[in-house]
């Protein structure tokens, strides 16, 4: 141990011990409630010692001391090939061996927490290892990620570079992941961790959630439960092709990777080169699968997400509404409906642009952002006058990693977009859809241009959604040199977060969405810059209790578009009452999608009475703790969750019906979240009933709202002809001494 560390480390009294006792030099990377270990001998390779519940000081030398099984933190592949690796190399020479040792341990203090690298070098070869860990205050995640240093004279290929390992200890462990689709993302899968490797990826190169998300509960103690039971959670903060492995072998643990999919991806570090992998964010509850999510929630909010601890403003999207059909009198009549309904901003989708190719359908014009002016004489300029005069904020629609081959910017300049050598591109949305190479810096200004232009000219927009419409096909970068051919992927995600890093730099007010197809972009490498995200392109309610209840997981709702659309569902066609369609958008980040033109009267009173409670109750609903209740999969014919406010004054109920028979037994589901000790008085939101709950207006104390919940009937009690097969409640819960 060195003498510095071993300085800093006395002044902690948990590690004092371990400066007296052997040689072990014990990294404690602890939050207010979680224990991370590690031994970090000198000359000895990184060890991984314990994660999980807070350790008293007590005990810290006495895990130390005690640990049976020496665990890599780190694993690097040559020396063993016997398991998994984090990382192997091939260096200049052919060598494809790794084998590291610990040179020291650097502890700093940042604005928002705390850093701690271990830094570890080959004993040979002049290339090093630093394992990074970063704590944040008032928070118990942890991110971790590794730095490849090539200290030496030519390049090393870098075959993989995990972000991090985790040895779980072997046992009754099953893992929640999350599947999905386009328009059915963020399925929960839940499973026994079982002998073998169970391997979660992306390939998609641009969006990386429609399918398998980088995200993964396990829960140590057998079957995932919602408020008990010891849970780690870990989060990938990457927005480009990952790959998470969970290998069960013969020994006592289950050994979990992730980091970015290495597949096609093969790295060559030059020489003097740091190669930083993405963080892994990881967190430990013993409040089971609820716990992580509201540690996740409540780091990212404060910490990961554009003004992630800011209320959102209810909103009026025109895409369901008007699709490609924008016109300047529609968008105004739109501006004139939200605001009726009490709406603070509108948002104009796609259709508004294109110069010689004008914007009617998805074959063209993404790259010519001018703006269509036989839809739109009066151009933007135009609309924002309309928006004041409707007394709304204005956004707008743009995909600016995209164009199409049909497109004055793809006529001019081919070269920027993604396709290898000697071969035509392959086309995507639209039959003409391409990417560009966001590996090229021209193209990288490109893109910040289109986002600059417009708020420069007109910095009164408000809000931009940023789509991303198809994956990388036709590999290949015109840009990138031949023998770096394999670093597109990467490059592509860096070039787009330095893009977004100036367009954040410049414009740190705006709002911004994160949509790539719907919810192709929900992850936290990418939320840093993003204010929320387009949870999905299905609207229907019914469907949207699953894929919201998926997404809470991981992120808060405050990120979670949520919008109140048109029935039949332009998605699943299915026709679903307003009352229930309001009852779920309300869950999230509250907004509509839907041409207001075609609704009744007393459709669009229904509305703005919605959005007048919500606005009340929007800041226990986007800042609150989550509670998820009873789960949509449990197929027990409702689904039910709760928010509550970090003082636990306050609360937000909702109960969502799922299946309707005749004579049907719910559960009861009783509530969570609650100072058992607090008394509360129910009221309920969005009443359609003609007579109110038979507990409306009553006080229950928080323990026994906790043991039983309250009663929800089987329909609403409507008039005969306004019957239906759904029924929902959003009950609000308010302190009442
Ligand atoms: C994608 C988005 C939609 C809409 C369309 C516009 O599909 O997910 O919400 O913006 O593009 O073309």
């Amino acid at each position: 141990m060195n003498r510095k560390s071993c300085t800093r480390l006395a002044a902690s009294a948990i590690l004092a011990s371990a400066c007296l006792a052997a040689s072990a030099e014990i990294v404690n990377v602890s939050t207010a409630n979680t224990t991370l270990l590690l031994d970090a001998t000198d000359g000895a390779p990184l060890r991984f010692l314990y994660y999980g519940e807070k350790l008293p000081a007590s005990d810290v030398t006495g895990v130390a001391e005690s640990a049976s099984t020496p665990l890599d933190a780190y694993p690097v592949y040559g020396m063993t090939a016997l398991r998994e690796t984090a990382m192997s190399v091939t260096h200049p020479d052919g060598n494809m061996t790794l084998d590291m040792a610990v040179t020291g341990v650097e502890r700093k203090n940042t604005d928002n927490g705390e850093e701690t690298v271990v830094k570890m070098t080959d004993k040979y070869y002049p290339f090093d290892i630093n394992i990074c860990y970063r704590t944040y205050k008032g928070s118990d995640v942890i991110e971790t990620w590794a730095e490849a240093v090539n200290r030496g004279k030519a390049a090393v290929t870098l075959g993989e570079f995990a972000s991090a390992y985790l040895p779980i200890r072997y046992g009754n462990v099953h893992m929640t992941s999350f599947y999905g689709a386009w328009g059915n993302e963020s399925r929960v899968e839940e499973a026994p961790l079982v002998h073998g490797m169970k391997v979660i990826k992306n390939k998609d190169g641009v969006r990386n959630t429609h399918t398998a998300q980088p995200n993964v509960m396990f829960s140590l103690d057998g079957m995932p439960s919602e408020n008990s039971g010891r849970t780690i959670g870990a989060a990938l903060c990457y927005g480009g092709n990952y790959r998470l492995r969970v290998d069960t072998d013969e020994s006592n643990f289950h050994h979990f990777f992730a980091g970015i999919n290495e597949d096609n991806s093969a790295y060559k570090l030059a020489k003097g080169q740091t190669f930083t992998t993405p963080a892994l964010a990881l967190t430990y509850s013993d409040e089971g699968k609820g716990g992580v999510s509201r540690n996740f929630h409540r780091w990212a909010r404060k910490y990961k997400i554009a003004h992630g601890e800011k209320l959102r403003k209810v909103l009026l999207n025109s895409w369901e509404g008007v699709y490609f059909d924008i016109n300047e009198q529609g968008m105004a009549d739109m501006m004139a409906d939200i605001a009726s309904m009490g709406g603070e901003l509108f948002v104009m989708d796609d259709g508004w642009f294109g110069g010689k190719y004008k914007r009617n359908n998805d074959t063209c014009a993404l790259g010519d952002w001018t703006v269509d002016t036989t839809k739109l004489p009066k151009g933007i300029g135009g609309l924002l006058d309309s928006a004041k005069k409707a007394g709304v904020k204005f956004g707008i629609w743009i995909e600016p990693e995209m164009t199409n081959s049909k497109s004055e910017l793809y006529e001019q300049h081919p070269e920027y977009i993604i396709k290898p050598t000697n071969r035509e591109p392959m086309h995507g949305r639209g039959g003409t859809q391409l990417v560009l190479d966001l590996a090229n810096p021209k193209v990288q200004d490109i893109v910040f241009h289109i986002v600059d232009t417009l708020l420069t000219n007109y910095p009164e927009i408000d809000y931009i959604k940023w789509d991303a419409n198809a994956p990388v096909m036709n590999h290949g970068s015109q840009y990138l040199t031949a023998d770096n051919q394999s670093h597109l992927f990467i490059e592509y995600h860096r070039g787009l977060q330095k893009t977004l890093g100036r367009i954040r730099a410049k414009y740190p007010d705006v709002t911004i969405q994160a949509c790539a197809s719907g919810g192709g972009r929900a992850n936290y490498g990418l939320l840093p810059w993003f204010d929320e995200i387009w949870v999905s392109d299905n609207t229907d309610a019914l469907q949207r209790v699953y894929l919201q209840w998926g997404t809470s997981h991981f992120f808060p709702s405050v990120i979670m578009a949520s919008h109140i659309s048109a029935a039949p569902n332009h998605q699943t066609f299915r026709t679903i009452p307003l009352k229930y369609r309001i009852d779920v958008a309300m869950s999230g980040r509250l907004g509509m999608e839907i041409q207001p033109k075609n609704m009744t009267e007393d459709e669009k009173t229904l509305c703005k009475n919605a959005i007048e409670q919500y606005k009340s109750i929007r800041a226990v609903v986007q800042q609150g703790d989550i509670y998820r209740l009873l789960s949509p999969y449990d197929r027990k014919g409702a689904a039910s969750m709760m928010y509550v406010s970090p003082e636990k004054d306050r609360a937000v109920y909702y109960w969502w019906k799922t299946e309707t028979f005749v004579n049907q037994q719910l559960p009861r589901v009783p509530m969570a979240g609650l100072d058992p000790d607090k008394n509360y008085r129910v009221t309920e939101l969005n009443r359609i009933d003609n007579r109110p709950l038979s507990y409306e207006g009553k006080i229950f104390s928080g323990r026994y709202l906790m043991a039983n919940g309250l009663e929800m009937p089987l329909d609403h009690n409507v008039d005969h002809h306004k019957r239906n097969d759904y029924a929902s409640r959003v009950l609000l819960l308010e302190q009442a001494d």
